[in-house]
């Protein structure tokens, strides 16, 4: 059998930027991706453990590979690899189920270990600063116009409920020559929209020279080329006016084809809770009051701007006063997207310790609330862009229908041209593949998750 590896993700877009080093390291070992997993000689699977229900999955997947291997002739066996966001205590749990569990960080020497019997390697265990050496692997792209550059990893947060500092390790961040250098080569080859990535971007800074967030964004906005840049996440208390001001840098022309900011106006600005008491007990340090500022001063300096968030519903001892509290901020926000969570208890951080208050029911009647607030925001900020023409990123096509992102990020579909250059569009875009490709959209209806347009 031809040597064929199948990749599963789970979890945030940094577990998929090291899923396409993953996925190099396996190339280069002579294995072909295959999209079915019936087919893979090998699995590698990227696994995520920020909530119970993602770690339950990869219980779900090891139950998936042994009902595979019992279909097996005796003489093939499926391999499995584990890697990405593990707890300590989880990997000695899923090596029973694993051929390897592997730190995500030792990735390149996965020929090695492949070659060793079933057991748990830590083998690296190397002081901190080399523990991102993996993103220095040439990645091998899963998109051939959408990439993501790690820009660093790892937290020094600790926020109350959060294992990303437990499973990534502390903070470091790569230089910016080699970030530059990345995203000139990803330029060069077509890419048009790249994340620069890191668990809070705000507190970049190159190990050697210093060069903070807000100057390597600088530093991009002179790469010359048509590309997007977009970044996540950033923490609020380190999101500073010199950001705003390297995003407001030049302003961002309309035309697909022009060249000027390459960071788009769209923000994910993480608040988790409207009430500074639940903040407090998050160890999120920031108030209300300073992220309120913070959105003003971004509205005031680039007004297109979208903004989204990221919720945790019923954290311990949130009572309905202090949930009303983030109801109102939505209110007031009026975010254009927002990523609502279910608080799920996670063991070893600090919010384990305290008692899981608020129901499964209620948590869903919460996150419910806040869904039913964002559509109402949603749909009215959607409905000011009906008449105004967007430069979109065409990213699928299913039948005679395309979609695609904006510059806001917010998703587009394109079925329909102007009446009066049908045909002109059709010459236009006949033979062409138009996926991976700007155009300019003229919005034509508002829905309350997505626009719909044609492209002018
Ligand atoms: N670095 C980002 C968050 C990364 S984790 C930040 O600081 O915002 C992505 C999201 O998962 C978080 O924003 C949070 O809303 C959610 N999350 C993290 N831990 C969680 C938990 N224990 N239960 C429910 N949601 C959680
Ligand atoms: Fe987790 Fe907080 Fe770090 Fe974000 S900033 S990764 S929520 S510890
Ligand atoms: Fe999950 Fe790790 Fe991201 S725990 S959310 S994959 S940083």
């Amino acid at each position: 059998m031809q040597k064929k590896y199948h990749i599963i993700v789970f979890g945030c877009q940094m577990n998929y930027a090291d899923a396409e080093r993953v996925a190099a390291v396996l190339e280069k070992m002579g294995y072909k991706k295959t999209l079915k997993l019936e087919e893979a000689g090998l699995v590698a699977v990227i696994m995520c453990s920020i909530r119970q229900s993602a770690v339950d999955r990869i219980h779900w997947l090891i139950e998936k590979f042994r009902k595979i291997r019992n279909l097996q002739p005796n003489s093939y066996r499926l391999q499995t690899i584990l890697t990405g966001c593990i707890l300590e205590k989880d990997k000695k749990v899923f090596i029973e189920g694993f051929d390897h569990v592997i730190d995500i960080k030792n990735i390149s020497q996965l020929p090695k270990i492949m070659n060793k019997k079933s057991s748990l390697h830590k083998i690296d265990d190397r002081p901190n600063s080399a523990t991102m050496d993996y993103l220095d692997i040439k990645p091998k792209s899963f998109s051939k116009f959408s990439s993501s550059v790690p820009i660093m990893t790892g937290c020094n947060n600790f926020c109350a409920y959060c294992v990303v500092p437990y499973t990534r390790e502390r903070e470091i961040s790569r230089p910016a020559s080699k970030i530059i250098n990345e995203i000139k080569s990803l330029v060069k080859s077509g890419c048009k929209e790249i994340w620069l990535l890191g668990q809070n971007v705000n507190s970049y800074k190159d190990p050697k020279n210093k060069t903070t967030f807000a100057e390597l964004l600088k530093k991009i906005n002179k790469i010359p080329g048509d590309f997007w840049i977009r970044y996540t996440s950033s923490h609020p208390k380190d999101f500073k006016q010199d950001v705003i001001d390297a995003m407001a840098d030049l302003p961002a022309k309309a035309s697909a084809k022009a060249e000027g900011n390459h960071i788009t106006p769209y923000l994910n600005l993480p608040v988790q809770s409207g009430d500074d008491k639940v903040l407090r007990s998050m160890k999120r340090w920031y108030t209300i009051k300073q992220y309120r500022k913070i959105i003003s001063d971004l509205r005031k300096k680039i007004p297109n701007i979208a903004i989204s968030t990221d919720i945790i519903v019923g954290f311990p001892g949130e009572t309905k006063t202090q949930f009303n509290n983030t109801v109102k901020l939505f209110k007031d926000i009026k975010y254009d997207m927002a990523y609502i969570n279910k608080y799920s208890p996670r063991s070893g951080t600090t919010a384990a310790k305290l008692k899981d208050s608020v129901s499964w029911p209620e948590k869903k009647r919460r996150e419910k609330i806040l869904t039913d607030t964002l559509r109402e925001t949603a749909f009215k900020n959607n409905k000011k862009l009906i008449g105004k023409i967007v430069k979109v990123l065409i990213d699928n096509k299913k039948d005679d229908t395309y979609f695609g992102k904006t510059d806001t990020y917010k998703s587009i579909k394109i079925s329909t041209f102007a009446k009066a250059s049908v045909d002109k569009q059709k010459s236009k875009t006949k033979n062409k593949n138009l996926i991976g490709q700007f155009y300019n959209v003229k919005i034509i209806k508002a829905n309350n998750w997505n626009l719909e347009g044609k492209i002018i």
